[in-house]
């Protein structure tokens, strides 16, 4: 008999989640105003609102914990991570940061002026929001087929270099102080790039003088698709393929509560000494000095070696592969979800699945709040509430994709919850034909509306 496959780690640590009625989450969903990030998370079995931050360290990483050195200046901490860092990207210069959004304010404060163009496959919200907070404009070069989710593509994280082009051509270089590429593509669903596209947008870029840099919360992701889907990688080892993917970048950002496994933290690569130079200013103004940028000695330690457990080829494929089993389960119900499976998520097709809801009612929302009151599980809504309002026309922004997004952290749940959480799906499914109307704002901020938005119910 073939041996199955099993997960490449064990549970040394538990943590007790709890159970609830129908009842009790009806009424705690509408004392949150019908915003999932309301909720106390004792009042979620399972919570699938994101991966980031969310993961369970190794036994590795909580003894490094111990090790840490909370010097406020040239803590060994630091250089434990500049090390890894270099090791595992390949750059030379480095700035920690609290988180992701952190490293972007710091970069873009170096780079963005008012007015500028930044391009690259969708931009995750935070990125977008810190380029428009600087009345700039990221502009969406993702290929087309990322936006049919039916569509079974290798990567819809690639970017059509033809619209790239376009939009370099159509402005002036001083204006372009940057190309993003997002690797995974959070907002098209977890998608991959390939490292031929990646390549050809370096050539790309380096042709016009512009300058590349990688979202790269979930790089290591990223790489493992590049293994499984690239031939001409298939031999190669997961780090192997990480350095040759940074190698056409001229730096990176990165929220480490995603691949790199912790609970907090950030930070910036760097290829440039002088890009490392200017942005140094704005971490020592934002984050704190230089070997420290706002996170403590240990959390670094832990970081430097999830940087480690992140890249190993097993543990990567155990991670994958869960994501895949909760979305093989839906997709045998015929749940329409998209394709193929993300690498930290699977994602609902909402306007599928609830068609009878109007695009103005919050379609995405709608559908995690149904799942939620269905089974106690919390997604989070990747669509209009998420697009916010055009910042020019107050309009809201119907974006190409209305998705409900189910998360997996890393290394916390077991395929029984798999399992618990398709039986909640399928359940909603099978009264959609129920579910015909949604939601109305009450109230909301100007931007980065989704966190904190009031809801009724229509
Ligand atoms: N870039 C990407 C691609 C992300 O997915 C995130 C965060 C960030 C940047 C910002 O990083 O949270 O550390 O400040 N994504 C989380 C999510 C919040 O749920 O997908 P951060």
């Amino acid at each position: 008999m073939e041996l199955p496959f099993a997960e490449s780690y064990k549970i040394k640590m538990v943590e007790s989640i709890k159970r609830s009625t129908r009842q009790d989450r009806k009424k705690w969903i509408e004392e949150a105003d019908y915003n999932l990030f309301n909720i106390k998370s004792d009042r979620v079995f399972i919570d699938l609102l994101t991966d980031s931050g969310t993961g369970a360290m190794s036994d590795k990483q909580w003894s490094e914990m111990m090790l840490g050195d909370e010097s406020y200046a040239g803590a060994s901490s630091f250089f434990k991570l500049k090390d890894a860092i270099k090791d595992i990207t390949g750059f030379d210069y480095f700035l920690p940061t609290h988180q992701g959004r952190a490293a972007e304010n710091v970069l873009f404060s170096s780079k963005i002026k008012e007015g500028d163009i930044i391009p690259g496959n969708s931009h995750f919200d935070t990125t977008k929001g810190h380029i428009e907070y600087r009345k700039a404009h990221a502009i969406d070069c993702t290929i087309d087929e990322a936006f049919i989710t039916t569509l079974d593509h290798p990567f819809k994280g690639n970017v059509d270099l033809n619209k790239l082009e376009d939009v370099l051509k159509s402005h002036p270089k001083e204006k372009i102080p940057l190309i993003i590429l997002t690797i995974t593509c959070n907002s098209s669903g977890g998608q991959p790039v390939s490292m031929e596209n990646m390549r050809a947008l370096k050539e790309m870029a380096d042709k016009y003088g512009i300058q590349v840099f990688f979202d790269s919360a979930r790089f290591a992701e990223n790489a493992y698709f590049i293994k499984m889907r690239e031939e001409a990688y298939k031999d190669m080892s997961i780090r192997e393929i990480v350095r040759e993917m940074f190698s056409y970048a001229d730096g990176m950002t990165m929220s480490s509560k995603k691949d790199a496994i912790v609970n907090m933290g950030g930070f910036i690569g760097f290829r440039h000494e002088e890009d490392y130079d200017k942005a140094s200013v704005f971490n020592i103004l934002f984050e704190g000095y230089l070997s420290y940028g706002g996170m403590s000695g240990r959390d670094m330690n832990a970081l430097a070696q999830g940087l480690y457990d992140g890249t190993e080829f097993d543990y990567l494929d155990t991670r994958i592969k869960q994501v895949a089993y909760l979305g093989k389960k839906l997709k045998d119900y015929g749940i329409p979800i998209q394709y193929p499976y993300g690498g930290h998520a699977i994602f609902i097709d909402a306007r599928k699945f609830l068609p009878k809801v109007p695009k103005e009612q919050y379609i995405a929302q709608t559908l995690g709040i149904e799942i939620y009151i269905e089974g106690g599980v919390r997604g989070v809504e990747i669509g209009t509430l998420l697009a916010d309002r055009d910042p020019e026309t107050g309009e809201n922004r119907y974006p190409d994709l209305e998705l409900l997004r189910l998360a997996i952290p890393r290394r916390v749940y077991t395929n029984n919850h798999m399992d618990y959480i398709a039986a909640a799906i399928i359940n909603v499914y099978d009264r959609r034909d129920q579910i015909k109307t949604g939601f109305e704002i009450v109230k909301e901020a100007p931007i980065l509306r989704h966190f904190t938005v009031k809801l009724k119910k229509i």
